[in-house]
């Protein structure tokens, strides 16, 4: 059986009517760039996470970039990030001159832990430490208790990178309105995913959402006439139309995910495992289901891949001992979880529409490779 770590088809074929006729819409209207579509959607955003301002942009690392600027933060200034994460979390920092500062990740939730965060800040640092970006990973949240009370005791920023965890809720306020900013992806594989890239930025704060808006477009405050060094990343309008017709299923799909897991759940305990924990504080979105076995996960991999099944490692290096960061001068056995979680974690399919048989034959092969060693 060949089984996609995804499959957008089948999510896309029964809103299909709608999807077209919204693309359509802004074909009819020329109207590309910004505009009414993408107001529209802001507004919708912002109102399903309950920010008060939502800034569409060009995609989640530009989103990260922008919070980052909008924020006041600088070239040189000091930006902590977990060492497991995708690249985009660290590189967006680096990408506007700041300093990545690794932190490690908690063994369990696979998330940024405050204890690895207080020891640095507690710590003296050639940098200047301005901000935070604490990752909430695979669909759950990171402990924003302990890190939003860091924060306030060391007077620094908190971007909560929420690219993968839009819908997924801290104490039942929506992830990504706990931070000055929350950023998002809307790349196509997130749960709620646009036809090619897309990104926004949440705040509660006025001022940054208008800093945001002027970043965004090149620094315009009126056409032509430029108060910041902005950037062209803007949200396309055709995206925003295509994200504003999805979102009103991302509950449901994400509700689908929840279902998904559960069964996985119910069926792979009992082995020697480790399944997604939900922390007492979080939901689960479930954009990856992550396990976690001592075997090696090139192996488990290997297992699966022969079975057809297209099971991904999210990461199999940890953002310190990546090439593009040496320069930052970490090596091995400075995070040992993230190092750890990349040699022992596998990411199954996951997504609303997987069949019974689909996820049986998933849940016999891990037994079997399990079984097997
Ligand atoms: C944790 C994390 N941060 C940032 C990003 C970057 O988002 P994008 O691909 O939309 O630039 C992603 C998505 O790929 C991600 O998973």
């Amino acid at each position: 059986m060949k089984i996609s770590a995804l499959d957008l088809k089948k999510q896309i074929a029964p809103i299909r009517p709608e999807l077209d006729s919204a693309i359509k819409e802004i074909i009819d209207s020329t109207s590309f760039i910004l505009g009414a579509g993408v107001d529209r959607f802001e507004r919708r955003a912002a109102e399903y996470s309950g920010a008060k301002y939502a800034v569409g942009v060009s995609n989640g690392t530009d989103a990260i970039s922008l919070a980052l600027l909008a924020l006041g933060i600088k070239a040189g200034d000091g930006v902590i990030c977990p060492a497991f994460t995708y690249y985009a979390t660290a590189g967006a920092v680096a990408n506007i001159g700041a300093r990545p500062v690794f932190a490690d990740i908690d063994k369990k939730t696979y998330n940024l832990s405050p204890e690895s965060v207080e020891k640095i800040l507690s710590r003296k640092s050639k940098f200047k430490i301005k901000a935070i970006v604490p990752v909430h990973l695979y669909g759950a949240c990171a402990e924003m208790g302990g890190i939003v009370r860091l924060a306030r005791k060391y007077k620094i920023k908190i971007i909560e990178d929420n690219a993968q965890s839009f819908g997924a809720e801290y104490k039942g306020q929506k992830a990504g309105t706990l931070g000055d900013c929350g950023t998002v992806s809307f790349y196509p594989g997130k749960n709620l995913g646009a036809f090619g890239d897309a990104g926004m930025v949440l705040t509660n704060n006025k001022e940054t959402a208008e800093k945001l808006k002027i970043l965004r477009n090149q620094g315009n405050e009126d056409r032509y006439y430029h108060i910041m060094l902005g950037r062209n990343n803007r949200l396309d309008t055709l995206q925003a139309a295509v994200l504003e017709v999805k979102l009103k299923y991302l509950d449901s799909w994400n509700k689908a995910r929840q279902e998904v897991a559960r069964y996985y759940d119910r069926n792979l305990s009992g082995l020697n495992i480790l399944l997604p924990v939900i922390p007492a504080y979080s939901t689960h979105v479930y954009n990856q289901y992550v396990i976690r076995t001592p075997l090696p996960n090139k192996l488990f991999l290997e297992h699966m891949q022969a079975k057809g099944i297209d099971a991904r490692i999210f990461y199999p290096l940890p953002l310190h001992l990546q090439k593009c960061f040496k320069y930052l001068g970490y090596k091995t056995g400075d995070f040992p979880e993230g190092e750890k979680a990349a040699k022992q974690t596998l990411a199954l399919p996951i997504y609303p529409d997987l069949t019974k048989e689909e996820k049986d034959y998933i849940i016999q092969s891990i037994k079997e490779f399990i079984g097997g060693k």
